[in-house]
């Protein structure tokens, strides 16, 4: 099963699908992951890749493509995949489109007000790669799974994450209509629980 996780930011893409690629057994795929790798390797791409993520901007199609494309010609994709943030244009979709088959577009549907909290209250673990949100561990400088010092993401402070909604708003929701014209787009409300959101996005990937 190929499957692409649409949703703004923080509408918790990188949560649902730790989990969904666990329990079918597919690689999950994250471009902001694969960024991050390369920014912290200082890498080429990842020196690019910095001076539009720390601005809340959008890396080029033609870099974010060709990542994507090498990563999908790996043997651990053979019997699908979970893309989680890609792709984030139509130009990249259709790219997509022109190497993939993708079977289903599930589109992580969050009030955009609500965003700001949850990306502002992220803390992450650079150690086990845990995901957490002041909301539900407290002010814990700890990670609660490993005991590493949790750390916060460079472009999850106000201003970057306003600039990253206005790319998602401008650059990324005309993807629904994308999908929603192949037939493909599954909507899922993202606004509740953790673990509520993962049944509903199960039942989804079931019917299927
Ligand atoms: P990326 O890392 O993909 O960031 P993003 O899309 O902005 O998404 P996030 O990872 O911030 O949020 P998420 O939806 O995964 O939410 P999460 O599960 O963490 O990309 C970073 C940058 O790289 C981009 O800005 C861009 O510059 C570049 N980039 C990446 N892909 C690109 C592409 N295709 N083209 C061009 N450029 C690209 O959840 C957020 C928080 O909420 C967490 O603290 C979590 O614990 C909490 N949470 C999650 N679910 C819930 C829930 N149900 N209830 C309460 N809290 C929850």
């Amino acid at each position: 099963m190929n499957i692409v996780l649409l949703g703004a930011p923080g509408s918790g893409k990188g949560t649902q699908a730790a989990r969904i690629s666990e329990i079918y057994g597919i690689p999950h795929i994250s471009t902001g992951d694969i960024f991050t790798e390369n920014i912290k390797n200082q890498t080429s791409v990842g020196m690019l890749a910095k001076s539009y993520i720390d601005k809340g901007q959008l890396v080029p199609d033609e870099v974010t493509v060709r990542i994507v494309e090498e990563r999908l010609s790996r043997e651990d994709c053979a019997k699908g995949y979970l893309l989680d943030g890609f792709p984030r244009t139509i130009p990249q979709a259709e790219a997509l489109d022109k190497v993939a088959s993708i079977d289903a577009a599930v589109n992580l549907d969050i009030p955009l007000e609500k965003l700001m909290r949850r990306l502002t209250g992220r803390r992450g673990c650079p150690k086990c790669g845990g995901n957490f949100h002041i909301d539900f561990i407290g002010d814990v400088t700890g990670c609660p799974k490993c005991g590493e010092k949790l750390v916060t993401r460079a472009d999850d402070n106000e201003e970057t994450v306003s600039s990253r909604l206005k790319a998602y708003t401008e650059q990324t929701t005309p993807l629904i209509g994308y999908y929603e014209s192949q037939g493909k787009l599954r909507t899922v409300q993202a606004d509740g629980a953790i673990e509520d959101v993962l049944r509903s996005v199960l039942e989804v990937l079931k019917a299927l």
